[in-house]
């Protein structure tokens, strides 16, 4: 199986690289930034920015996948630092991608959106169908890429398919997104013995592990398309407080001081999320289910911080 993946050299990417790689998949990359060192010699780096049609249409029409995963993007917290920016990485690049999978043949496009495609007041846990009225311009283009997707899927029967991600933790370098003070306080905790969270103790948000979101990924692109009722799905894991967050580090990682000072901005976007979301459709379709709580994912992911910090 020949996959190519834009956005490869991101937190997420990353990890599927090497898992899809594992899995013996023939893996090409599309990133703006250079191949990171330790690459398995065959996976193919090509250099571009999805917002320029033409690098990606090259790369696309080279690599020949019949995979793609679309994850070029630029996050929350960034992306409302450089709004017009992230207008054109997400709204242009998932259009290009989209029109590159048409036109070269790619037969599934799956794509990461989000949770931040919701806005405030919602029901709790939110399901799939709701009004999406987004606060940030992230949100606004996961919700166009949304769409846009499932005209493709309508028009021209391209096999598009995505979750709605919630924050992602895993052994890695977190991408710009509002939810990385989950990260932050078990690598800054392990690393300085200490981490300023930019969030109130009480502030819920819905939060995966990797190896989950992986599984997600695979298991969805995998899944029957006729068992498949929808283009996008809800996904859910665990939605612990910023608090107990600190609380599961502090277990583990003897002597850290975790304290709270608030940056407002990124609480205002985080407060706009909902604080839990309602996976029932995903579970039903495909057999979806989150295997790992804040416990079992905190016993994994110390160990891995350690190797990856370099501190025992
Ligand atoms: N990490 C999370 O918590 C999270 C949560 C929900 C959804 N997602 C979605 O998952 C996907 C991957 O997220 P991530 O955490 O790996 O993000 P990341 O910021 O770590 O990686 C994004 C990648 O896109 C690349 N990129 C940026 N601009 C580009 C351009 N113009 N052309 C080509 N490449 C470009 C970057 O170099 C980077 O490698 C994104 O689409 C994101 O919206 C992530």
């Amino acid at each position: 199986m020949k996959i190519l993946i834009t956005g490869g050299a991101g937190q997420v990417g990353t990890d599927l690289l090497h898992h899809l790689h594992a899995r013996g998949a023939k893996v090409s990359v599309f990133d703006i930034a250079a191949p990171p060192e330790g690459l398995p010699p065959d996976v193919r780096w090509y250099r571009g920015g999805v917002d320029t049609a033409s690098e990606l249409y090259d790369a696309v029409k080279d690599a020949g996948p019949e995979v793609m995963y679309h994850f070029a993007a630029l996050l929350s917290a960034t992306g409302e630092k450089v709004p017009h920016r992230a207008y054109a990485v997400n709204m242009e690049g998932t259009r290009n991608a989209l029109e590159a999978a048409r036109l070269f043949g790619v037969k599934q496009v799956m794509f990461a959106s989000t949770i931040a495609v919701f806005g405030p007041g919602l029901p709790d846990p939110v399901p799939d169908d709701v009004p999406l009225q987004p606060a940030t311009i992230y949100g606004v283009t996961k919700v166009a890429g949304e769409l846009l997707g499932a005209y493709y899927h309508r028009k021209w029967k391209l096999d598009f398919r995505g979750v709605r991600f919630p924050g992602l933790i895993n052994a890695g370098v977190p991408g710009g997104g509002t939810t990385d003070y989950a990260l932050h306080m078990y690598v800054d905790g392990i690393r300085h013995g200490k981490y300023e969270c930019y969030v109130k103790p009480e502030s819920t948000v819905p939060m995966m592990y990797m190896p989950d979101a992986l599984r997600a990924l695979v298991e969805l692109s995998d899944a029957p398309a006729a068992r498949l009722k929808r283009c996008i799905y809800n996904i859910a894991a665990v939605s612990p407080t910023a608090l107990e967050f600190a609380q599961a580090v502090k277990k583990r990682v003897p002597g850290v001081e975790i304290t709270f000072k608030v940056d407002p901005v990124r609480q205002a976007i985080l407060d706009s999320w909902p604080r839990r979301v309602d996976d029932a459709c995903a579970r039903a379709d495909w057999g979806w289910k989150a295997q790992y709580d804040l416990a079992k994912m905190s016993d994994d992911l110390v160990p891995k911080i350690r190797k990856m910090v370099g501190v025992f």
